[in-house]
C-alpha cells in the first residue's frame, strides 16, 4: 500500500455505488448506514446530483477566484436565501470551514476591541477537525497528544456546563464554537436550555456563537440545519460534509454585521468553492428543500428511532439511546469494534464512534424496508453480547 497509515481501513474495496448500497469489487452489496461519514445525503448514483456535475464540469471545472463562476454564487444565493446569514465563504472541507470562521471571529473582536480578545471556546468531547487550530480547538486530548505545540488562544468547557462556561468568559474571549449535537465524540446532544443560556451570556459579552453544523447540517437532524430547529440563531455556522454531495466542499456563513470584517487579502482558497463542487451542491440543496423531503426523512428518522429505543430497552449490553433526524446512537457498555467488523460481513455498513458508541448516518433516502435489516441484525447481535 502506498498511502500513508493515517486510517483504520477494513480490507475492503469499494467501486459502486447505488441508491443506499456500497459495492465492492467482488460484487457484494452493503446497506450503507453511514454515508461515507454524513457525506451522501441522497446516497448513491442520484441522477440530478450526476447530471450537474456532468454539466459542469462540461462547461467549466475551475476558473479560480480572481472570477466569479456562476455554480458558487448560485450556492451562496441558496444557502443565504434558507438561513439567517447574509454572507458566504466557500471552502473545501470542514475543517477548513472551522478554520475560517475562527479567523472571521478574531478579526471581528479585533476591530471592535483588540488584539488581546482572540480566545475560542470548545467544549469537551468535541469534534472540529484535523488541522493545528481545527485540532486544537477539538476538546479531546488524545487528538492532540504528539502535535506539540499547539496554536494558543482556545479554552475548554464541560460540554453542557453553563455555569463554567459564565466563569470562563472574560475579556479574553471572542467566540464559543460549538456542534448542537456532538458527532465524532458520540452523538451527544446539546440541550436547548443550555444553547439559549449561550446564546444569552453570547450576547451580553458580545462574544460571537459559531454552530459547528459540519455534520448535523443538510438535512442530518431533521431540518436544513439544526439551529433552525432549535430557533437559536449563531453568529456564524460552518458546513461541509454532505454540503457537496459527495465532492469536498465547505463553507461558513455569517450576519452582515460579522462577515464584513473580512476584506480582500484576509482569507482564501485556491481550491475554495469549486465550480464542479458547488455545482453538486446546488443540486443537494435543492433536493433537500423540495417541499415534503424532509417531512419524508423525518417519519422514516422517527420509526428508526422507536426501533433503537426499543432495542436499547430490551438489552442490558446497551447503555442509552441518543440522537436527532437521522443522526443517531446508540451508547452500549462494551466496545463497538467487533460489531461493526460483523455488519460488514454481513453486507451492512455502520460505525463505531468514541469507542462504545455505535453511530448510524444513513442517507436521508433510507428506508423503513432497509432499517428493517439493520434492525434484525442488531437485535441478532446484541442479544448475544446481552448474554455473554
Ligand atoms: C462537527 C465536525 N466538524 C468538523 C469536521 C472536520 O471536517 P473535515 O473532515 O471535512 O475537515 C468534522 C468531521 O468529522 C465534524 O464532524
Amino acid at each position: 500500500m502506498d498511502l500513508m497509515n493515517t486510517y483504520k481501513q477494513y480490507p475492503l474495496k469499494m467501486v459502486k455505488g447505488e441508491y443506499n448500497y456500497l459495492i465492492d469489487e467482488n460484487g457484494k452489496r452493503y446497506l450503507d448506514f453511514l454515508s461515507g461519514i454524513a457525506v451522501n445525503p441522497l446516497g448513491y448514483g442520484n441522477k440530478k446530483i450526476e447530471g450537474a456535475i456532468i454539466e459542469q464540469t462540461m462547461n467549466l471545472i475551475h476558473a479560480s477566484n480572481y472570477f466569479y463562476t456562476q455554480t458558487p454564487l448560485k450556492l451562496a444565493e441558496l444557502l443565504v436565501k434558507n438561513t439567517c446569514f447574509d454572507k458566504v465563504f466557500l471552502a473545501n472541507s470542514g475543517a477548513e470551514a472551522n478554520e475560517g470562521a475562527i479567523k472571521l471571529a478574531r478579526k471581528y473582536s479585533e476591530l471592535k476591541y483588540n488584539i488581546d480578545r482572540n480566545v475560542i471556546i470548545s467544549f469537551t468531547n468535541s469534534f472540529h477537525g484535523r488541522t493545528l487550530a481545527t485540532l486544537t480547538a477539538t476538546g479531546q486530548d488524545s487528538f492532540h497528544e504528539h502535535f506539540f505545540p499547539l496554536p494558543g488562544g482556545f479554552k475548554y468547557c464541560p460540554f453542557g456546563d453553563i455555569n463554567t462556561l459564565k466563569t470562563m468568559i472574560d475579556d479574553s474571549v471572542c467566540a464559543i464554537i460549538i456542534e448542537p449535537i456532538q458527532g465524532e465524540g458520540g452523538i451527544n446532544i446539546a440541550q436547548k436550555d443550555f444553547l439559549l443560556s449561550m446564546r444569552k451570556i453570547a450576547d451580553e459579552k458580545d462574544v460571537l456563537l459559531i454552530f459547528d453544523e459540519v455534520q448535523t447540517g443538510i438535512g442530518r437532524t431533521g431540518s436544513f440545519f439544526a439551529y433552525q430547529d432549535l430557533g437559536i440563531e449563531p453568529d456564524i455556522l460552518t458546513s461541509a460534509k454532505a454540503l457537496g454531495g459527495g465532492l469536498p466542499l465547505g463553507a461558513f456563513m455569517a450576519k452582515e454585521v460579522v462577515a464584513k470584517s473580512l476584506v480582500p487579502g484576509d482569507h482564501g482558497s485556491t481550491f475554495g468553492g469549486n465550480p464542479v463542487a458547488c455545482a453538486s451542491g446546488c443540486a443537494v440543496i435543492e433536493t433537500i428543500l423540495e417541499p415534503g423531503f424532509l417531512d419524508q426523512m423525518n417519519e422514516v428518522a422517527e420509526y428508526f428511532k422507536e426501533e433503537l429505543v426499543k432495542l436499547a430497552d430490551k438489552y442490558p449490553v446497551v447503555k442509552e439511546f441518543r440522537g436527532k433526524g437521522l443522526m443517531l446512537g446508540l451508547e452500549l457498555y462494551i466496545d463497538g469494534a467487533d460489531l461493526v467488523k460483523k455488519a460488514y460481513e454481513e453486507g451492512l455498513i455502520i460505525n463505531c464512534t468514541n469507542v462504545r458508541v455505535l453511530r448510524f448516518l444513513p442517507p436521508l433516502t433510507i428506508k423503513k424496508e432497509e432499517i428493517d435489516i439493520l434492525i434484525k441484525f442488531l437485535d441478532n447481535e446484541l442479544m448475544k453480547r446481552s448474554v455473554a
